[in-house]
């Protein structure tokens, strides 16, 4: 009979999308949540709520709100106060206010459509379901940036502006969680917005080594038979993922990858070996579905400076070598190269990605110059990539 070995128990205990049963190392980020919210609890409806959580990538932040949105509602239903929480990807709704509203609302209305509504329509229709139902809402906005970046600042200043729309003694319905990255994006945002967001900020550490090794442990024991993962191995995955900016995504994504490399090479055991040969295959701080929500001339700039990088062999190079290879990209997809200015803006998104590293360099004759480096993907593999969905893309028109 066919049999096959696998380390694995459950291997869905490793995915992205997994809220774990334990946050571990985020307490008193948790109890700050509370503290921002308990008000929801104690007196509903009498004011709302804005907080701003931030830090680097997978440093926590998206996991910290879900755990904290699932205690609020358990809390609210024993107190029996309709709560409801939301999280909301600015991302996945493509920094579309109207999408992000419609999903909010869909959580009332199942199948509520969002076609043929303006903005203050269905901010108007979400509070008159909300009092109907004498209902809150804590509505986190994952990945703002890609709302702000979009549309700027106006959505936001409208939601947070709803209160005054409505009669005096109206019941606030809705408090807002904000999840940042970087807090420059921040300074598109409108002066009172900004300033409540600043008062009450969430910043969340790059996690230590030993941190990493509690979080990557835990999961061991759920997704992998016993015993099936050497100590060393975790150790030496929780060191490379605090050399990368104690990231625990990409600890959990190693880890789950060294377990493939064990299966596939008919191994009983993750040996560190094991977690070696995963991490020359590691391709994980930009992900595919950052990628694919660049826009076409980002995703050319992006081609550009990764052909740089594999022409060059050097570590930095100047804004003026990535234009050059921008252009001569460009010209190859037939498309007309942008301005300068916008790609300055360009560079800072791929930035705030963490698809490239900027820092300033020697003065040159025109100020301080900039220089760009491409730490975590080699560029070989990240110019395929983009090729690939360039490709795509053209081919659907
Ligand atoms: N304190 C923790 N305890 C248990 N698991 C954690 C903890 N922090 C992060 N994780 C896990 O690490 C991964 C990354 O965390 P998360 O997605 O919350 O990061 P993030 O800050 O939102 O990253 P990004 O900026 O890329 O969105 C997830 O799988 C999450 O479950
Ligand atoms: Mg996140």
């Amino acid at each position: 009979m066919f049999s096959y070995y696998t380390v694995f128990k459950d291997e869905t205990k490793l995915d992205i999308n997994y809220i774990p049963s334990r946050l571990l190392h985020r307490l008193n980020e948790l109890n700050l949540l509370n503290q921002f919210f308990s008000f929801v609890l104690r007196f509903p409806g009498k004011m709302s709520q804005r907080v701003l959580v931030s830090g680097k990538v997978g440093t926590g932040k998206t996991v910290l709100t879900q755990f904290f949105g699932m205690q609020l509602v358990r809390e609210a239903e024993k107190r029996n106060i309709n709560v409801h929480y939301v999280h909301v990807n600015c991302r996945e709704c493509r920094g579309n206010m109207l999408h992000v509203l419609q999903r909010v609302l869909q959580r009332f209305y199942p199948n509520f459509p969002v076609r043929g509504y303006s903005l203050e329509e269905l901010l108007q229709t979400l509070t008159s379901v909300l009092d109907e139902e004498n209902a809150y809402v804590v509505l986190t906005l994952d990945e703002l940036e890609y709302l702000v970046e979009k549309a700027g600042s106006d959505p936001i200043y409208q939601l947070t502006r709803l209160q005054e729309t409505r009669p005096p003694n109206s019941p606030h319905r809705i408090s807002l969680i904000c999840i940042l990255r970087q807090l420059e994006i921040l300074k598109k945002l409108d002066e009172s917005t900004r300033s409540t967001l600043q008062h009450n900020i969430i910043r969340l550490k790059e996690y230590s080594k030993s941190q990493l090794e509690d979080i990557l442990n835990d999961r061991v024991s759920l997704a992998f038979k016993p015993n099936t993962v050497l100590p060393d191995a975790v150790s030496l995955v929780a060191e490379l993922a605090e050399a990368e900016k104690g990231n625990a995504r990409f600890a959990i994504e190693l880890l789950w990858r060294a377990g493939k490399y064990a299966d596939a090479n008919g191994l009983s055991l993750v040996t560190p070996e094991c977690v070696r040969m995963a991490m020359a295959s590691v391709y994980s701080t930009v992900r595919k579905t950052d990628i694919a929500s660049l826009s076409l001339h980002e995703k050319l700039f992006l081609l550009g400076i990764a052909k740089a990088f594999k022409q060059s062999e050097k570590a930095y190079i100047s804004m003026g070598e990535a234009e050059e290879t921008y252009r001569a990209v460009c010209e190859e997809f037939g498309e007309k190269p942008r301005r300068h200015t916008q790609l300055w803006e360009y560079l800072k998104k791929l930035s705030i990605l963490g698809a490239v590293a900027t820092r300033k360099g020697s003065t040159g004759a025109r100020g301080r110059t900039t220089v760009i480096s491409m730490p975590w993907i080699p560029a070989a593999q990240l110019e395929k990539e983009l090729y690939n969905f360039l490709n795509k893309e053209e081919a659907s028109g």
